[in-house]
């Protein structure tokens, strides 16, 4: 879905409705967390940091080594790896072992169904 500045009147009044319900987790969707908005001052991730205090899941593009770096720098508290996980099956074993990984296509999505 396209950005659009009306969001942020959404957001505002959602997650700190979200904070107060007994959630494990909350999980940002977006496909690539280096995006900026300008209605939200920044990341969609820091924007949603500063105003959610509970376990935030970070997403959208990171690695392995570029995610351990945003939870060491408090950006969240957990990582979410997705296309690179489908493209995958064994991401962990891969990553401990730094090996090679298999790109992701969306190809790939026909063999989950
Ligand atoms: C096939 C597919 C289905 C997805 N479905 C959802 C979904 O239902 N809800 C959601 O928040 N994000 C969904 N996403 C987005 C992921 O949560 C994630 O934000 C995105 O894949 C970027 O992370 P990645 O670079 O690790 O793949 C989906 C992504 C893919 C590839």
């Amino acid at each position: 879905m396209a950005g659009d500045s009306r969001d942020r009147d959404v957001f505002d009044y959602l997650v700190p409705e979200l904070e107060k319900r007994d959630l494990a987790f909350l999980h940002i969707g977006i496909f690539d967390d280096a995006m900026e908005f300008d209605y939200l001052g920044g990341r969609a991730s820091s924007y949603v940091r500063s105003i959610y205090s509970k376990t935030l899941v970070g997403v959208g593009s990171f690695t392995a080594e570029t995610g351990s770096k945003a939870i060491s720098d408090d950006k969240f508290d957990l990582l979410a790896i997705g296309r690179p996980f489908i493209a995958n099956p064994d991401y962990v074993e891969r990553v401990c072992d730094g090996k090679e990984l298999v790109e992701y296509s969306d190809e790939m999505l026909t063999s989950l169904i």
